[in-house]
């Protein structure tokens, strides 16, 4: 079985990549290899550029094959905002309804149609050396509704709407977002790339 290190502290998340990848793979969480108090500034203009630069960072202290994933959100309507600044758009450190709130009300009046957006999720993968990094991106289309759908999931979960199911990835479930998300398709191409 092939062992990973996860650069991310977000346990939301290591708990979805988890559920993902299942058999084949162990995932270690920064908890698990004694870096939970590790931060990576993720200054990058890219996905790419901020899940390579968290990779990196961890393949260096520990010596270890390491995946780091970068995901944020795309509004066209916002030519592309809030992206790489997804997880600050209301402000550093602030909350994901203070998020959602945000931009619910950039996109205030703004008809159904034109709220089309996407989440993306880039996977770096480092296994052997930082100057051999491999990347895999996933995409998730839908649209944001002008008020909050659901309970499970994080972040903008509950305003994400996927038209094929009508149904926010809030009201899916883990279950059904774990087949269809950036993140699943990110991770099977990533699993595709290790068979
Ligand atoms: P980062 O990848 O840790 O920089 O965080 C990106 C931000 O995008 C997160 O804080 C979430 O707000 C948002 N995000 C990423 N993936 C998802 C998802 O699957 N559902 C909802 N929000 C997400």
């Amino acid at each position: 079985m092939k062992t990973f290190v996860l650069a991310s502290q977000n346990k939301h998340k290591a708990e979805e990549i988890k559920q993902i990848l299942c058999s084949g793979f162990e995932i270690k969480t920064m908890d698990e290899v004694g870096l939970s108090d590790f931060e990576i500034i993720e200054d990058g203009n890219t996905f790419e550029e901020n899940a390579a630069k968290k990779a990196v960072a961890v393949f260096e202290k520990i010596n270890m094959p390491v995946i780091a994933d970068d995901s944020g959100l795309c509004v066209d309507f916002l030519s592309g905002a809030p992206g790489v600044h997804t997880a600050r758009f209301a402000g550093e450190n602030a909350s994901d309804s203070e998020n959602i709130d945000k931009l619910l009300f950039e996109l205030k009046n703004v008809p159904f149609e034109k709220r089309s957006a996407k989440f993306v999720c880039v996977i770096a993968l480092v296994e052997n050396s930082a100057d051999n990094i491999k990347y895999f991106r996933g995409e998730c289309s839908g649209f944001i509704l002008n008020e909050k759908k659901g309970t499970s999931g994080f972040g903008y979960d509950p305003v994400f709407y996927y038209k094929e199911y009508k149904k926010t990835l809030a009201e899916l479930g883990e279950d059904v977002k774990n087949t269809i998300s950036h993140r699943y398709k990110a991770l099977k191409a990533f699993s595709d790339f290790l068979k």
